[in-house]
């Protein structure tokens, strides 16, 4: 701007311009350096409490160690659509009515795109002058032709690369903002998980520095069919599925899907198990390569000082406990219990939490840090920033909640199984069933540094009722429905009735009453 001929005048006037100029953007700088980035890992089907986190040394050091590690995190409901839609909307399913895995259940039905889907957390972030980007699975019905197909970009997403259905590794349809893109299965191409990686960094290369990010990533892993990446497909060559707990404990005193499963089982069975066991370790190192690379990119980017990540789970899942050989969707702590690590921006080092919380409560709390004002927002969860960063927020935690699920079935009966007959489903290895129409349930799950208890409620012609005390009984070996004060089962009745209508505040404001039961 000033040529060498320019005399001291005009020097004067661009030295003050350019003061003028650099005040001002410091000053327009200042609110976004008060906004974080976020970035939100959501894995596929990893459990917490069967071993789920044991491969991921990187994730374990550069989220875990470097902030917080809640041990008692949780889905309200065990299942992949019903659970991400959740995440989502920050809603319960009663509320969200996303309740299986199909169109018809609502997963990324027309009436969620009309509906939850138009108020999801991204979108207030958009509001917010965040840069959004996803990558990954999305809901299990996503990209369906009957729903808008590919063309279907929920609102809020700036950057969009969402899987066509269900989780693969290869051979796989993206919508890439809203145009198709076709992969097949040469890894250095097309390996899903990596992907996932590239596409972030590169969307970290080229975002513009003056806004705040928002990423979503959610990996394949390690969901069926396990496909590691070649030069993962020999790692852990020993390992087995842990045999302590529940394994392969008969489920007699339990509703009766769970008593349906041969006990002991089946040596085939055993073997299948195992095998899967070993696979979800595998693909889960490519995204524990994700979670490195991110931060190193992060940090190489200057921003991983200002930036929350949240790494977790759409739901737990079981290898052979009650003799149920792989899945999810019961209501026991393997299915419900999800991992959750956070680091960021106020949060100290190696902190690990007790207090429980919920996959709702992630909108909440990506809000919560966005500065937008919470009660303007609809939804049943509760932010947990006060929990991992007291200095930052006020807040107790929360001494119960509701853990919800609507049993799938087939109306036909599985011609590899026929002498099982309809309402059943997910019947493999050896004609095992992890789910039924009537594997429909309600529970509350307290935990108030009191008491440890689960109550849940069968929607079966039984109205069959289980209830643990996980203080003494952490694998939920026995039923004790029998035996707990009847007091106690009433007050737990009412609790669940309040909570199965609850919406918004009404969720949080449902206070404990536990005179009786301490
Ligand atoms: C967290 O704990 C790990 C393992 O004990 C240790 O190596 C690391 O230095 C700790 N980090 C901080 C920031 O205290
Ligand atoms: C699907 O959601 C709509 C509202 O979004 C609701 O009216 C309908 O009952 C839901 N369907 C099921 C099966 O829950
Ligand atoms: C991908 O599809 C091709 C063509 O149908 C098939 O030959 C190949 O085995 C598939 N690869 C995987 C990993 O499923
Ligand atoms: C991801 O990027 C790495 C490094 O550039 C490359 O080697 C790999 O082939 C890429 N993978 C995919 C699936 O794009
Ligand atoms: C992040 O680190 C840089 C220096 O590396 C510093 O200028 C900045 O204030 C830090 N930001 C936060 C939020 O701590
Ligand atoms: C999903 O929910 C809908 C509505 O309740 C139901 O009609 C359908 O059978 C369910 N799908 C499965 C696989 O159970």
């Amino acid at each position: 701007m000033e040529g060498p001929t320019s005399s001291p005048g005009e020097r004067r006037a661009a030295v003050a311009l350019l003061f003028t100029l650099l005040t001002c953007c410091v000053r327009c700088a200042e609110p976004r350096s008060k906004l974080s980035n976020i970035v939100l890992i959501v894995a596929d089907d990893q459990d917490a409490l069967l071993g789920g986190m044991n491969p991921m040394k990187y994730t374990k050091t550069m989220i875990g160690d470097a902030g917080a590690t809640f041990v008692n995190s949780f889905t309200v409901t065990p299942l992949c659509c019903p659970s991400r839609s959740s995440i989502l909307t920050g809603r319960y399913p009663h509320n969200h009515m996303v309740r299986n895995n199909s169109l018809s259940g609502n997963c990324s039905s027309a009436q969620w795109q009309k509906g939850p889907e138009t108020a999801t957390f991204p979108l207030y972030l958009s509001k917010q002058k965040y840069q959004t980007f996803f990558a990954g699975k999305y809901l299990n019905q996503y990209g369906h032709k009957d729903v808008g197909g590919i063309k279907h970009i929920p609102p809020g997403w700036d950057q969009w690369h969402a899987l066509v259905g269900n989780s693969r590794y290869y051979n796989y349809t993206l919508s890439v903002n809203g145009r198709e893109e076709k992969h097949g299965d040469n890894y250095e191409k097309d390996y899903l998980t990596d992907l996932i990686t590239n596409r972030s960094l590169n969307f970290l290369d080229n975002r513009s520095p003056q806004h705040p990010f928002f990423m979503m990533l959610s990996p394949p892993a390690a969901h069926s069919p396990w496909t590691a990446a070649p030069h993962y497909q020999k790692s852990f060559p020993d390992i087995k599925a842990p045999r302590d707990g529940s394994f392969d404990k008969p489920g007699k005193d339990k509703h009766w899907l769970l008593r349906q499963p041969a006990n002991p089982m089946k040596s085939s069975s055993l073997d299948f198990l195992d095998s899967v066991y070993k696979k979800r370790w595998q693909t889960l190192l490519s995204v524990d390569d994700m979670v490195m690379q991110l931060v190193k990119k992060l940090d190489s980017i200057k921003e991983l000082n200002n930036t929350y990540i949240f790494y977790t789970s759409d739901n737990g899942y079981h290898t052979g406990q009650f003799s149920l050989p792989i899945d999810k969707r019961q209501l026991y702590e393997f299915d419900i219990k999800v991992p959750l690590m956070v680091r960021g921006p106020g949060i100290k080092a190696n902190q690990t939490l007790q207090a429980p919380v919920l996959n709702i409560d992630l909108a909440l709390t990506i809000l919560d840090i966005c500065g937008v004002n919470l009660s303007s927002v609809n939804m049943d969860g509760q932010s947990f920033l006060a929990q991992m960063a007291p200095s930052l927020r006020n807040g107790t935690a929360r001494p119960f909640f509701l853990v919800e699920y609507t049993g799938e079935g087939s109306l036909s009966a599985d011609p590899t199984c026929p002498s099982l007959g309809p309402g059943l489903s997910q019947c493999f290895p050896d004609c095992v069933c992890e789910d039924a129409y009537n594997n429909t349930y309600a529970c509350v799950r307290t935990l108030d540094g009191k008491l440890d208890m689960q109550y849940c409620e069968f929607a079966d012609s039984e109205s069959f009722v289980e209830v643990y005390d996980l203080k003494a009984d952490p694998h939920q070996l026995e039923n004790i429905v029998k035996k707990v004060d009847p007091a106690v089962l009433q007050t737990m009745n009412q609790r669940l009735i309040k909570l199965q209508s609850c919406e918004g505040k009404t969720c949080r404001n449902i206070q404990a009453k536990l005179d009786k039961l301490n």
